[in-house]
């Protein structure tokens, strides 16, 4: 399937609106070959999400290794009673929906008759993620309109919806995975979208133990590092190169500088890659690595810090007994 012209399945979801093709298939050519030049090279982790990619991040989120989906996951089940929120006529914003397994949780805790008033918009790369989990929301919550929206939200702004009593959720620890520039940007956007009111909760995962994150990333399983050369195929079936996932091994360790897991492909031997656009080829060394994720770790400071980016106060924040993860309700 191509990444911007997938065609929508109006029998799963009425409302949904692709904002992909506005990128351009070129540019995200662009893109990914301007990072296979670079030393070091690179691939961006949104690439990872492709409908094999996104099987395997599920399979990741239920690994032993793999605390934060488990851990965030057991906080928000006690955002109703843990957090004042007005769930009246709200729309929930969702970046990053994934398989909606997180906001299933929270729509369960809404009171009975504010539920009719809900309109959820899950935005997300993946259109078959937001398809098979609108239905599945869809038949548990027959009362909420859903309006799913594919786009690259950090990269494109027409997904803001509406204004009214709005609460923007992004959960994971998805914001891990940018830089801090680009945080910082980023932050700055959404709380300029943001009106008197309007609610954030923003999943973070902490600072903790070296060897507690290091295995969370090199599961007993490999299915992290199927996940991660899984990137290779996608990027194939995008710009047409050649790469073969057997000619690079998984690497990923804990930066202490900078409070991030870092995930490599590191390659097994000399190779030359082509592409699509014909142009001369990637020549990759024995040893050579491509960087495909960062994962930042947070600490308290970094809260109060994203909240003064925003503009947005810290209303709350809700943790597990070990400190591990984060759920931060700001408000503007
Ligand atoms: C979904 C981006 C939060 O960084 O932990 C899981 C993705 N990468 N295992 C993370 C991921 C390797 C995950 N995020």
């Amino acid at each position: 399937m191509n990444y911007t012209e997938q065609t929508i399945n109006t029998d799963v979801v009425t409302n949904l609106e692709n904002h992909l093709p506005q990128l351009g298939i070129e540019k995200v050519e662009d893109e990914i070959l301007k990072g296979l030049k670079e030393n070091p090279k690179y691939i961006s982790p949104k690439f990872f999400y492709d409908p094999r990619g996104s099987e395997l991040f599920e399979e990741i989120t239920e690994l032993d290794e793999y605390y934060p989906t488990r851990t965030e996951k057991s906080i928000i089940q006690t955002i109703g009673q843990k957090l004042d929120l007005d769930f009246s006529n709200m729309s929930i914003i969702e970046l990053g929906s994934g398989d909606a397994s997180k906001i299933r949780l929270l729509i369960s805790q809404i009171p009975e008759n504010d539920l009719a008033g809900i309109k959820y918009y899950p935005i997300d790369i993946s259109q078959s993620a937001i398809e098979k989990s609108s239905e599945i929301l869809a038949e548990e919550f027959p009362s909420i309109v859903i309006n799913g929206i594919v786009a690259d939200y950090i990269h494109q702004k027409s997904w803001v919806p509406e204004s009214g009593n709005r609460l923007f959720c992004f959960f994971g620890s998805t914001i891990g995975n940018m830089n801090i520039s680009e945080i910082e940007e980023f932050l700055k956007l959404i709380g300029s979208e943001m009106e008197s009111g309007d609610c954030l909760l923003l999943g973070m995962d902490m600072v903790k133990d070296i060897e507690v994150l290091e295995k969370a990333y090199n599961d007993s399983k490999y299915i992290t590092a199927k996940f991660n050369l899984n990137i290779l195929n996608v990027v194939n079936n995008l710009v047409g190169t050649n790469f073969n996932s057997a000619d690079f091994e998984h690497l990923a360790f804990y930066d202490r500088e900078k409070e991030r897991i870092e995930m490599h492909l590191k390659a097994k031997n000399d190779m030359i890659i082509t592409s699509n656009s014909g142009k001369d080829g990637i020549y990759i060394k024995t040893g050579e690595t491509i960087h495909t994720e960062n994962s930042h770790k947070f600490s308290e400071e970094s809260i109060s810090k994203f909240g003064s980016w925003a503009g947005l106060n810290v209303e709350k924040i809700l943790t597990d007994d070990n400190h591990w993860f984060s759920l931060v309700h700001y408000r503007k």
